[in-house]
């Protein structure tokens, strides 16, 4: 008797339409550490393609922290924060995050979580329901980060906030509303460093908007922090803004390399997000050992090394900038380690993928709905573990594959 039922059915025929659409995703199993060399499938590849620009995902000081954790605090946290998983470990971890941005953010305070995803989820709905049914208005730039335009569908399905879509690049029209909005509590949410293009936010302009029309700021620098500022703690730091209220969040299994994210923001709404974030309450607290590791990433990303790394990546920036040129490639313009070529459809992105895999490289086609239609693009990303020598050689590699597809096409 046949096994197949509607469901199935429907599953199947919704994957065989991605294929046909070219926006199938593949899943590649590394069998090596994160690092600029990868293995896949038994070959070796140079990866252009992780987000740890620091090179600190298999740092040996960071792997005996790691084993040092489990040792003083076991495996796992065994419950939630709220009931008996948060240990010392989350406790030093985030008094240590409050002061990166306390500089920044008066009477700072942390709030540790697992993901950036669930740290974006927990502040935008809880944020919203700071006010009553109706009483929200969110404005979210056109180009945000999956996890903050879920988030801010969620804060809409459950407190009826107004959803507004902005442009990063030119804010007339969200001052232009923000003018209109009579709405008791505004929110404006905003990547920091634009994941996909590598654009940093105009973040003091949008923090005057802010004030101007008493709204919070949220700063989601999944990609900036560790990266910006002297002291790798990010936009804030770079900008040298200060407000409370500014709301951060940062991701620590990025530039950081290990797990987790973190929100900061003044006391007040940090101690309203524990009581009425649902991510953060019904969640298993991350285990401490992570967290421990955490502390000691924070060290590197602060002291001499963590200078120095942030050195290697802005000379590897420049080298790009300075040196990568396309005849019919685009280009955006970023001053991060995240360079994305605009290679416009689905076929022609996933061809120049494949012919960089026959190269060697790892760099793969970054496709809707992660980015808009007709924007398909390889996604390159710099990790300070990769020497001046291994761009240009990539460089070169691009030209050539350029060329290639340009003369089959
Ligand atoms: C801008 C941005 N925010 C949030 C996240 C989610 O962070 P995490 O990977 O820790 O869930 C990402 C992940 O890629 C991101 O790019």
């Amino acid at each position: 008797m046949s096994s197949k039922f509607q469901a199935l059915d429907m599953a199947e025929h919704q994957i065989a339409d991605l294929d046909e659409q070219l926006l199938r995703r593949q899943l590649r199993t590394t069998e090596s550490p994160c690092d600029t060399k990868a293995r896949v499938n038994q070959r070796e590849l140079k990866a252009f393609c992780s987000n740890d620009y620091l090179g600190l995902a298999n740092h040996p000081e960071l792997v005996t922290a790691l084993a040092e954790g489990a040792k003083l605090y076991g495996v796992g946290s065994g419950a939630s924060h709220l009931i008996s998983g948060h240990s010392i470990a989350h406790d030093l971890l985030e008094k240590k995050l409050a002061a990166c941005e306390s500089k920044h953010i008066p009477n700072a305070r942390a709030l540790f979580f697992s993901t950036g995803y669930l740290a974006n989820m927990n502040a935008i709905t809880g944020l919203a329901r700071l006010a009553q049914q109706g009483e929200v208005s969110i404005y979210s730039a056109k180009l945000n980060h999956a996890s903050l335009i879920d988030g801010v569908r969620l804060a809409s399905a459950q407190t009826k906030a107004k959803v507004s879509l902005f442009d990063h690049q030119n804010l007339d029209s969200l001052e232009e509303a923000l003018k209109q909005d009579t709405h008791l509590l505004k929110l404006i949410v905003v990547d920091g460093v634009f994941s996909m293009d590598g654009d940093i936010a105009p973040v003091e302009k949008l923090l005057r908007i802010a004030e101007q029309y008493d709204a919070l700021l949220m700063v989601d620098d999944a990609h900036g922090f560790g990266v910006l500022g002297e002291h790798g703690h990010g936009i804030l730091e770079q900008t040298d803004v200060h407000s409370e209220r500014v709301i951060y969040v940062g991701t620590l299994g990025k530039a950081a390399g290990v797990s987790g994210a973190f929100i900061c923001a003044a006391a007040p709404f940090i101690e309203w997000l524990i009581q009425k974030g649902r991510p953060y309450i019904y969640s298993t607290a991350t285990p401490p050992a992570i967290a421990h590791t955490l502390l000691k990433s924070l060290d590197l990303i602060e002291g001499n090394e963590g200078i120095a790394r942030r050195k290697q990546l802005n000379q590897l920036i420049q080298v790009w900038n300075e040196e990568m040129t396309f005849s019919s490639w685009g280009k955006v313009s970023s001053l991060t380690p995240i360079q994305p070529v605009i290679l416009g459809s689905n076929a022609n992105a996933l061809a120049a993928a494949k012919l960089l895999d026959d190269a060697g490289y790892w760099i793969p086609a970054i496709r809707p709905p992660t980015v808009p239609v007709g924007s398909s693009r390889l996604r390159i990303t710099f990790s300070a573990n990769h020497r001046v020598d291994d761009l240009r050689e990539l460089i070169k590699t691009l030209q050539v594959i350029e060329q290639e597809i340009k003369n089959n096409s």
